[in-house]
Order: structure tokens, then C-alpha cells, then sequence
């Protein structure tokens, strides 16, 4: 009987117990989702962030990392070399941007991400970014690292046969321009038709 009282006296006590024990738990849960949706990502609770790690080879040949572009803003742009429409028209006008920029230029790279990687490859990519200025980067890799990237800019994708042969044929791509801060994060979107003047406007304000 003696036994049985004791037992008794422990459940409460026990169930108390548990009871911090799980909302310990939860405020330590809570606080780590709260660090991680602030964790420098511009976005909202629930979305997932634009950007992250790549590697990726230049058209220099050099391999490069997400890593390499830290302490500049960026404008980075998804495309391929044999687009007629978007692309080269957005190339223009982020190369005209950048001259708009003048000094604050030093402060913002600007990098071109093909998403076309078999044909566009680092020769390719550095003869067709030298029309358009010096100062543009260009990047390409294996099909996996740049489904990769393009993944985590959440740019969409997909071939379509275009006829005459397997090497005949177009890209369908988002076409976006995106702002990435010093740290590597997201800062803003930049529509690809957006003139040179908006788009150095943007990344004034944005730098400011
Ligand atoms: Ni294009």
C-alpha cells in the first residue's frame, strides 16, 4: 500500500516534468526557426530563399564559387548564348548599366549564368560576353551544376526542340535579373526588360 501511495505522489511530478521538458523544447524549436528565417534571407516566413552555393567554371576556364563573389553586389542573370530575344537585349542593357554607375561600378559585378551549358561553354560564353563589355562574367558547368543553380535562383528551364538536327534547338528561360548584396543574399528583382537607367537606379537605391 505504502508502494502504491509513493508511486501515486510521483506521477504528478513526473507529468510536470515532461511538461517543461516539452516547452523547453518548443521555445528552443521556435527560437531556431526564427533564427533561421532571419538568418540574412529577404523573404517571408514559409518561402524559400532566392540564391545560394554554386560552383561554377568562368569563361576564363577558372573555377569558381558563390563564395568569390562576396563584398559585391551583383547583378546576376540567367540566359544562353544563342538566344535571339531576351537575352542579348538584357546583356545590353545591364553592360549600359553599369557604364550609368560610373564609380559605384566597382562596387557591383555582374554575372551571366548560361543555362544552356552543352553548347555554351567557356569559350563560347567569354567571345559572346566580350560584345557586350568587359566588365560582364560568365559562367557555365556541368549540366548538373548549373540545374543546380538555376534551381536555387528558382529559374525555370526547358528545351525545346527547334528542328534540323539535335544541336537545333532553343532554351525557354525566366528572365530576371537579380540583385544579390555583399553578403551573398537576395536584395531585389529587376525585370529583364528594365532600361540601363532603371536598372542603375535600382542598385543605387538598393546600395544605399
Ligand atoms: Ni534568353
Amino acid at each position: 500500500m505504502r508502494k502504491r501511495n509513493a508511486s501515486r505522489t510521483q506521477v504528478p511530478r513526473r507529468g510536470i516534468g515532461a511538461f517543461a521538458a516539452a516547452l523547453g523544447g518548443l521555445l528552443l524549436l521556435s527560437s531556431l526557426y526564427l533564427w533561421l528565417i532571419g538568418a540574412g534571407r529577404h523573404r517571408l516566413p514559409g518561402e524559400a530563399p532566392v540564391g545560394g552555393a554554386f560552383t561554377l567554371t568562368r569563361e576564363d576556364g577558372s573555377v569558381v564559387t558563390d563564395r568569390d563573389f562576396r563584398g559585391s553586389y551583383l547583378l546576376i542573370y540567367f540566359g544562353y548564348t544563342s538566344c535571339k530575344d531576351v537575352c542579348p537585349a538584357t546583356l545590353g542593357n545591364i553592360a549600359a548599366a553599369l557604364d550609368r554607375l560610373g564609380g559605384a561600378a566597382s562596387d557591383v559585378r555582374a554575372v551571366f549564368i548560361t543555362v544552356d551549358p552543352e553548347r555554351d561553354t567557356a569559350p563560347v560564353v567569354r567571345r559572346y560576353l566580350s560584345a557586350f563589355s568587359p566588365l560582364l562574367v560568365g559562367l557555365t558547368g556541368t549540366a548538373a551544376d548549373v540545374r543546380h543553380v538555376a534551381g536555387a535562383y528558382r529559374v525555370t528551364v526547358s528545351v525545346r526542340a527547334a528542328g534540323g538536327g539535335a544541336d537545333r534547338y532553343e532554351v525557354d528561360h525566366s528572365a530576371v535579373i537579380f540583385l544579390m548584396g555583399p553578403d551573398g543574399a537576395f536584395r531585389t528583382a529587376i525585370s529583364a526588360d528594365a532600361s540601363p537607367a532603371a536598372i542603375a537606379a535600382t542598385v543605387m537605391r538598393t546600395m544605399r
